[in-house]
């Protein structure tokens, strides 16, 4: 049988019909907010090129953690930003380092707001870059000393989740066993396990204030036109211990979330990073696309895709949508 008898319009025609027949549905659950927090008090200062986005102290991020909560959101992803940058980004790992502070912070005054840490050096070192520089690259084996300490130093601070992104190889080996051996072993790891070397986290390096300062990224992060190794390094991360894995940027490596989709069963998160949110605000504010619709468009395609973990940084505005 095939038309005329076969219409698929049919499912299509009233709003009622639409929503009994819709594959995909976004909840304010699905997302996880991520929030840059700077050393002080009092300060809250908009991030230019990410609008609606904030660098804050810790008194401005607790409120800000208050307000995502009662949205029923995820959780957040927390950045620091250290005033004190050096080449060994003692920082990152310090058990009073401004993310460590941050946690606690939050602990105390939101309970039960999952938080999640992100676990690199690049906001912490002073020549901007994910690790330990030697000679002209990052050192792997070193820095992975560096990322162990640092997600023992936030599960020790209460993270419920710790979440890597350095492209170390061996990272999620390393931070799972130094966890264990902590005590932690019932701290889950999300791995950014494929994490391509992208222009979309311009935004972002201001935010964070972690653009490298010589050279780039593409000695450790991944290679765009690459699908089939993404794939080898998220078999890797598995079979190293990670809990969760993820891909990011998102809109333009949903391919890529789709194959790990088919091929694995744990859950799959994917990082909707600055550069995307900032495409659609600026095309937003030019009178060129809706908000709202671009912004719930975007984020329904990468779970269509396979995320059920969105990372974005329109989650307050989309939670109100859902
Ligand atoms: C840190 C890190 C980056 C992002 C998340 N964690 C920047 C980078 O790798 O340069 C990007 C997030 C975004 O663009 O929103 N390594």
């Amino acid at each position: 049988m095939g038309f005329p008898e076969i219409r698929l319009r049919r499912l299509r025609r009233t709003e009622a019909m639409r929503r009994l027949v819709c594959e995909t549905r976004l909840e304010p659950s699905n997302f996880i907010l991520p929030l840059f927090v700077i050393e002080g008090s009092g300060v809250k200062k908009e991030i230019s090129s990410m609008p609606g986005n904030y660098q804050m102290t810790i008194d401005h991020l607790a409120r800000e953690c208050e307000e995502v909560r009662a949205l029923g959101i995820g959780g957040i992803i927390l950045f620091g930003i250290p005033n004190h940058k050096d080449e060994s980004a003692s920082q990152a790992y310090a058990d009073d380092g401004i993310v460590q502070q941050a946690v606690r912070a939050i602990k105390e005054s939101v309970p039960g707001l999952l938080v999640v840490t992100d676990v690199c050096n690049c906001e912490y070192t002073s020549h901007g870059h994910c690790g330990k520089v030697v000679g002209n690259d990052v050192d792997n084996d070193i820095t992975l000393e560096w990322l162990a300490a640092s997600a023992v130093s936030h599960a020790k601070a209460g993270a419920d989740i710790v979440a890597p992104s350095d492209m170390m190889d061996g990272r999620v080996a390393a931070i799972r066993a130094a966890l264990d051996k902590n005590g932690f072993i019932n701290t889950p790891i999300l791995s950014y396990a494929a994490k391509y070397a992208s222009c979309f986290y311009g935004p972002f390096r201001e935010a964070a204030e972690s653009a490298p300062q010589f050279g780039d990224r593409r000695s450790y992060q991944m290679d765009p036109p690459n699908a089939r190794e993404a794939l080898r390094e998220i078999e890797l991360d598995i079979q190293e211990g990670a809990d969760m894995i993820m891909v990011k940027p998102a809109l333009p490596y949903l391919d890529i979330i789709a194959r790990a989709r088919q091929r694995w069963d744990l859950p799959i998160a994917a990082y909707q990073v600055s550069g995307e949110f900032s495409m659609i605000m600026a095309a937003s504010r030019n009178g060129w696309l809706d908000l709202d619709r671009a912004m719930m468009e975007s984020l329904t395609s990468i779970k269509r895709a396979g995320a059920s973990i969105i990372l974005t940084y329109f989650a307050k505005p989309a939670a109100r949508l859902c």
